[in-house]
């Protein structure tokens, strides 16, 4: 850790924003943070932790000497050299990104005299530092440095990305400015890419986008799987031990979804489309996505027969375990198709809050009580409390004790052995068994 230190403003409380400024609060820096939503300040300000991530508490109440909360931009602006840009930039809904919330800190910054570095947290299209540069001169901040400094955090496990990163990248219009930016993650064990700014912006819309790619990738193959009698888990494993493949987003599921993937994708695909070029491999892979969460609708129909008037448990809200986040997730999807169907949902999932992401679903307290007299329950997202789902307790719960697995996260043979009829993703061997409980009707083509 470095000692010492540079003083640090980060404009927006979100998931980067707090991680960035206790992670650089922990490297020995002072950081200021800004938002503009005054709860979240308050809750900031009382040791309370706004959002849920693991581990994030303990960095902020061990850095708490070093950091500071703010609703006024002017309070980081008076004081810090470095000023990290980390606010929103959700899908419009064209799918460009939906610059607003960046634009708004721009036009709010004050006249500074001294050079302060703004820096781009926040991912936004290739192009966009050109045009804040160009703002920033037509009102006068000409002399402001400016660089490009996207994040690759995994919500979840968000302090050890930023912490321990694959590589970090700063892009720049001066490399002096880059090299400073760069000399703030000092402590950090990883190598710099430095670059110019719109590669910077690049670098991160492409590495989401083929992340997003290798799992609607591995998603088809599990579907002929499903067709062939190959199985995707070992057809994966084989794949990833490939060197030039590498065993990383090869895990069949239902589809990505999160504030990230969905969204920088479609931003890629809309930025090319602005520039005169159809991207057209992004529009398969978010086909392949939005289909692969509807998959689910298809393989309980195969069991049940009609989903109308079933009742049908969704286990796991939440897009990913470990974040109560719930934007893009899969959950919504399916919930609100299986409710157009007609069935009955009953949802459980340990952090998502009860608000109003599904409605017309019965949120339940325990994963007993949404299984308990359901005719399927889907797995939804990977948490560790579902692991021990196919025991007798549930099996005895459940009106037909089928499950549906859509991450694969349950042992085939366990579960059938249990006594449960059983499906899951791209593992046909195993799938498809019939319990003596279980009343299924004839298979329906999907
Ligand atoms: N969440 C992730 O996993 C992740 C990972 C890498 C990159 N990113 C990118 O980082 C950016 C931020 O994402 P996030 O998930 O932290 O967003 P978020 O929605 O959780 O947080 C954004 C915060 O900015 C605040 N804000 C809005 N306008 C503001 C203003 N004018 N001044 C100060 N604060 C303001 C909001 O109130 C909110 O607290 C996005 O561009 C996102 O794509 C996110």
């Amino acid at each position: 850790m470095s000692s010492g230190g540079e003083t640090i403003g980060i404009i927006g409380a979100g998931w980067v924003g707090l991680v960035t400024g206790a992670c650089f609060a922990d490297l020995g820096h002072r950081v200021i943070v800004r938002d503009v939503v005054p709860e979240r300040i308050a809750l900031l300000e009382a040791g309370k932790v706004p959002i849920y991530e693991p581990g994030l508490a303990e960095v902020l109440e061990r850095n708490k000497e070093r950091m500071s909360f703010t609703l006024e931009l002017s309070d980081v602006t008076d004081q810090a050299d470095f000023l990290f840009i980390c606010v929103g930039t959700p899908p419009t809904y064209s799918g460009d990104a939906d610059l607003s919330a960046v634009w708004a800190v721009v036009d709010e910054l004050p006249l500074l005299e001294r050079r302060a570095i703004l820096i781009m947290k926040s991912t936004v299209p290739a192009g966009t530092g050109e045009k804040v540069r160009s703002a920033l001169e037509d009102r006068g901040l000409g002399h402001l440095g400016y660089a490009s400094s996207p994040e690759f955090l995994a919500e979840g496990r968000a302090i050890e990305d930023f912490l321990h990163p694959d590589r970090i990248v700063v892009g720049s219009f001066d490399s002096a400015d880059g090299k400073r930016v760069g000399a703030l993650y000092a402590g950090i064990d990883a190598p710099i890419v430095y670059s110019d700014v719109p590669s910077a912006e690049m670098i991160k819309l492409a590495s989401n986008a083929f992340l997003a790619t290798r799992i609607s990738f591995i998603n088809e193959i599990a579907n002929v799987c499903e067709l062939t009698g190959a199985d995707v888990e070992q057809v994966a494993e084989g794949m990833g031990l490939d060197r030039r493949i590498g065993p990383h987003f090869l895990h069949a599921g239902i589809g990505y979804g999160g504030s990230c993937f969905p969204k920088d994708v479609t931003a890629l695909k809309q930025l090319a489309g602005n520039s005169g070029y159809h991207f057209q491999l992004l529009s398969s892979v978010i086909e392949v996505n939005e289909l692969q969460k509807r998959r689910v609708i298809g393989k309980l129909e195969k069991h049940l027969g009609s989903l109308a008037g079933k009742s049908i448990a969704i286990l796991g809200l939440t897009f990913k375990p470990d974040t109560n986040d719930m934007r893009e997730a899969a959950s919504i999807v399916l919930g609100s198709r299986l409710l157009a169907e007609g069935a009955e949902v009953k949802a459980w999932d340990p952090l998502a809050e009860r608000d109003s992401y599904l409605h017309g679903a019965q949120i339940c307290d325990s994963v007993l009580e949404a299984v308990t007299d359901a005719d399927a329950a889907v797995i939804v997202t990977e948490w560790k409390e579902l692991r021990e789902l196919a025991s007798e307790t549930v099996r005895s719960a459940m009106r037909n004790p089928l499950i549906i697995d859509g991450r694969n996260l349950l042992d085939p043979d366990q579960v059938c052995a249990a006594g449960f009829a059983y499906d899951c993703v791209g593992r046909p061997g195993h799938c498809n068994t019939d319990s003596g409980k279980a009343k299924l009707s004839e298979p329906q083509a999907e």
